[in-house]
């Protein structure tokens, strides 16, 4: 298990769960092995593959301080750990007991021959998701272009500039603009915006499309549920600009080359 990646913004209906269940199915659907867990007690990532459950595992895990409960998934590639209404509890365990690196004890013990991790966190910066922090390589934020959001964005970076002093090996890896509008002007000034604080770090758009809004109701990642959408060409094309970033190309000639998606994120002109 190289990297382990934390899909967070401190704000809900951004496309967090989107983006993580997106690239895990995209990455699977590229040859590579991915263990997607749901850190969220709305339990969203799972409804997205299919599976549901109570989080009542899930807590177990956390409570002994256990290997965490993987289950197989439909997804090609996709292992997953659901999550559901019980892991609220979480949150007071984490606080009474040895504290926000229960979570990444758990993740240590659990065996598997995963290219990657993908933690979809809830929409704040609970403990929870510092705990999901303190375990990752990566962090992936998504975004919605609003200038509410670059507010929370500020306040997200704060934090997690505290959280490298005890995790050195945490990076913001990308900044994802999720549910976009380039019609509107206030898309391109806050891409402008994005631009300045992230430098390097914007990774091509996803538009807003009813193929994401409806996937969701299908219990599929939308490149199965709608293999020829909008959102499924917007999702694969920002895996690929992902992967190299997260050090999971080992075959960028072979994944580039010959895709449909055909076209860098320049050429798109999406980024
Ligand atoms: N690009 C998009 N276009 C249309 N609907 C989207 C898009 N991204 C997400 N959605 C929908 O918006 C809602 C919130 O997205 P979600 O990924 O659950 O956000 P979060 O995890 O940040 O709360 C979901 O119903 C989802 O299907
Ligand atoms: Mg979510």
């Amino acid at each position: 298990m190289k990297q382990v990646i934390s899909v967070v913004n401190l704000k809900g209906g951004v496309g967090k769960t989107t983006t993580a269940v997106s690239l895990a199915a995209c990455w699977g659907e590229q040859g590579k092995k991915v263990l997607l867990v749901d850190l969220d007690p709305q339990g969203s990532a799972g409804v997205c593959v299919g599976v549901t459950g109570s989080g009542s595992e899930l807590l177990g895990a956390l409570q002994n301080i256990n290997a965490l409960p993987v289950v197989s998934t439909d997804i090609p590639g996709v292992d997953l750990v659901a999550a559901g209404p019980e892991l609220a509890a979480a949150r007071q365990i984490f606080v009474d007991g040895p504290g926000d690196e229960i979570f990444k004890s758990c993740l240590k013990q659990t065996r598997g021959e995963w290219d990657c991790v993908i933690i979809d966190c809830p929409p704040s910066l609970d403990i929870l998701t510092t705990s999901a922090l303190l375990a990752s390589t990566s962090l992936i934020i998504p975004v919605e272009a609003s200038f509410l959001g670059l507010n929370g964005l500020r306040q997200m970076v704060a934090a997690v500039n505290s959280i490298k002093l005890r995790n050195s090996d945490l990076d913001i890896t990308a900044v994802v603009p999720c549910r976009a509008h380039p019609r509107r002007r206030i898309h391109w000034e806050i891409m402008d915006r994005l631009r300045e604080m992230f430098p390097g770090k914007v990774s091509p758009i996803i538009h807003e499309n009813v193929s994401l809004a409806e996937a969701p109701g299908s219990g599929k990642p939308v490149i199965l549920a709608f293999r020829i959408s909008r959102g499924s060409d917007d999702y694969r094309l920002v895996s690929l600009w992902l992967a190299e970033r997260v050090g999971l190309d080992e075959n960028k000639e072979a994944d580039l080359s010959p895709s449909g998606f055909l076209q860098t994120a320049e050429q798109a002109g999406n980024i």
